[in-house]
């Protein structure tokens, strides 16, 4: 299956990808955590996506069509994979669209986080990580078992530079203006389940299971 996740900020979609990715044996394709990687690296495509970032502004559409685009074509990805933040904006959709036809192939479902924006503030504020597998914690929802240290590897964990309340409101801006018409785009075309984003994260997953049984 081809799977694109799109929700706000904070709607749980890097915490359902892993297992989505399990289950079905498919690739994890975040935008964010390969714009993340070239930062720390200081990769020319790393420095030109640093400033948009730490604003909680959209990196340009050319950028990230660029990743994907390369990402997509990788044997590893060819069984089908989940796009987690991309598209982001229509170009980006109609690019996407564009690239798999060329391959044959298209885009199977596109799970769409309903969650209110009230929400999200905790979430992410809570949010630590453990960068290099991109395992997401929360102090209160989903702890580590030893405070600020990876359950698997013993790593110290880290806060994304984008995670506080300010940066978010950008985000969630970003998100409204830029994202939303995505979704508009792919429910043109029948593609999107709907998933109660505020539920738990197991009430999620089963929602997950459910959207793509069809
Ligand atoms: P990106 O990394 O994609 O960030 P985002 O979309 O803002 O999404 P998040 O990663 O914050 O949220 P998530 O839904 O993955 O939440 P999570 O599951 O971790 O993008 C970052 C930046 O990169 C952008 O601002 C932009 O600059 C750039 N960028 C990326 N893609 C781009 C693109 N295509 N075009 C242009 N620019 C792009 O959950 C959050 C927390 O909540 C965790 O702590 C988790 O444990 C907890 N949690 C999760 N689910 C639940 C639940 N059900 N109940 C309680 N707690 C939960
Ligand atoms: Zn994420």
């Amino acid at each position: 299956k081809r799977l694109i996740l799109v929700g706000p900020p904070g709607s749980g979609k890097g915490t359902q990808s892993p297992i989505i990715k399990d289950e079905f044996c498919l690739c994890h394709l975040a935008t964010g955590d390969m714009l993340r990687a070239a930062v720390a690296a200081k990769t020319p495509l790393g420095i030109k996506a640093k400033e948009a970032m730490d604003k909680g502004e959209l990196v340009s559409d050319d950028l990230v069509v660029g990743i994907i685009d390369e990402a997509i074509k990788k044997p590893s990805c060819q069984k089908g994979f989940i796009l987690d933040g991309f598209p982001r904006t229509v170009a980006q959709a109609e690019k996407l669209d564009a690239m798999l036809e060329n391959q044959g192939n298209k885009i199977d479902k596109v799970l769409n986080f309903e969650i209110a924006d009230p929400v999200l503030e905790e979430r992410i504020t809570g949010r630590w990580i453990h960068p290099a597998s991109g395992r997401s914690y929360h102090t209160k929802f989903a702890p580590p078992k030893t405070p600020g240290v990876d359950d698997v590897t013993g790593e110290p964990l880290i806060q994304r530079k984008d995670d506080n309340a300010a940066v978010l409101k950008s985000r969630l801006d970003a998100f409204h203006a830029q994202t939303e018409p995505v979704i508009n785009y792919y429910n043109n075309k029948n593609l999107v389940a709907h998933l109660h984003a505020e539920k738990p994260p197991s009430d999620v997953t089963a929602e997950v299971r459910n959207a793509l049984k069809s």
